[in-house]
């Protein structure tokens, strides 16, 4: 249980979670776990940058004890109120009755209805700031960054950018910096994360991010709330951020995210696959029950485009299809362009639940969807092939 110093004076003093496999209820796999980075900011007084789950609250009291006695705390300073960085709120406040929680107007409310009132509590906004004695702790409000009252600490002497759960990954690791780890794993859990939690409120990080940025600060570091620390090229999460809020950076790929009855819609989707293939472009084959829907709205983040098929059950959707396309309403993926395919037998309905999915999410359907009857014959195979090679064109 040892403290991280990240920067002079600066400790990491949260928990690792190697074991949570879902974060908001059932909504989002964590394969690679989480943290909850918490941060002690050490001056002639002493502040607490966000506190960690309820249930880890003794692990980040034994590291700052390794630093600090806990009850010299001045600040609690809370930049989210969602129960995995205020869950440890309450007890910090209670063995520190002196401290101050600070936070947004907004906060108030919240952190009142999750927790027992009667704290000293001291509201901030954009530019306010806070003096440990020659480090100064600015705050920026960021609402729908991810919630209304979310806000980001900004530490001025050394740049350093607090901003809670945005730039975060849920990656749990010994490693407390994003230079020392599996790049690969730490992009995909940063896109992962930024696609599940963050693509419906793109249009406000797009505005933060260029409000942050014509503000001109400088950043030498950023320690999000979750996972890796960015010290080598911090902006470089920041321009992605940026990119995925426009839809930009999109990689040569076609997602083709269905499920089968009997091996009809198999057989579209393999045929569309070599189309996109021999268009220059690189098909991903998800089969829904052999997929992860969290990674494939991960995959979608950076994808040109995607096909969604279903055979026909009921006149309806396979089940299984339904929470990706629940995931396609939800998290918006506006203007991703995409199209409907699938087999049926006496009756068609399940591509026009999917594209009634994809307009509820904003996508573009940019074709009629593909259908075939029973099972595709060599020339329905062919102009499968076609419809996936066209998709590739128009996508380009
Ligand atoms: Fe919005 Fe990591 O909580």
């Amino acid at each position: 249980m040892q403290p991280i110093e990240i920067m002079k004076d600066v400790y990491w003093v949260g928990a690792i979670d190697y074991n949570v496999r879902y974060f908001h209820g059932y909504s989002y796999t964590t394969h690679h776990g989480t943290t909850y980075n918490a941060y002690l900011i050490v001056g002639e007084k002493i502040a607490l940058v966000d506190a960690v789950y309820g249930p880890f609250a003794e692990e980040m009291f034994a590291r700052i004890s390794k630093i600090v006695d806990p009850t010299k705390i001045d600040y609690m300073i809370s930049n989210h109120a969602e129960m995995d960085h205020s869950g440890a709120v309450p007890d910090v406040l209670e063995r520190v009755p002196g401290a101050t929680l600070v936070c947004t107007k907004r906060a108030v409310d919240v952190l009142q209805k999750h927790y027992p009132d009667g704290w000293n509590i001291q509201t901030v906004k954009t530019g306010d700031e806070i003096d440990l004695g020659g480090k100064t702790l600015r705050f920026y409000e960021a609402p729908m960054l991810h919630w209304p009252e979310s806000m980001f600490t900004y530490y001025v002497e050394e740049e350093l950018l607090l901003p809670n759960d945005a730039f975060g990954q849920h990656y749990a690791t010994e490693q407390r910096f994003a230079d020392e780890v599996d790049q690969e794993i730490l992009w995909h859990e940063a896109e992962k994360y930024y696609a599940n939690i963050l693509w419906p409120l793109s249009r406000q990080v797009k505005r933060k991010i260029e409000e942050v940025l014509e503000l001109g600060l400088p950043i030498k570091m950023i320690a999000p709330s979750h996972g890796l620390i960015w010290r080598k090229d911090p902006l470089e999460i920041v321009k992605r951020y940026l990119g995925w809020a426009k839809g930009e950076r999109l990689q040569d790929k076609v997602l083709i995210v269905w499920d089968t009855m009997w091996q009809s819609t198999t057989k579209l989707a393999r045929a569309m696959a070599e189309g996109i293939r021999d268009a220059g472009l690189t098909p991903l084959l998800r089969l829904i029950p052999h997929s992860d829907r969290s990674d494939i709205m991960a995959e979608l983040l950076e994808a040109k485009g995607i096909l969604v098929g279903s055979s026909t059950v009921h006149n309806d959707i396979l089940p299984t299809v339904a929470p990706v396309l629940s995931d396609l309403e939800v998290l918006r993926p506006v203007g991703k362009k995409a199209a409907a395919f699938g087999s049926y037998g006496w009756g068609g309905g399940a591509v026009k639940r999917i594209e009634e999915a994809l307009t509820r999410g904003k996508m573009e359907i940019v074709m009629e969807p593909f259908t075939v009857k029973w099972v595709p014959s060599a020339e329905e195979l062919q102009r499968a092939y076609e419809y996936g090679r066209k998709f590739a064109e128009t996508v380009k």
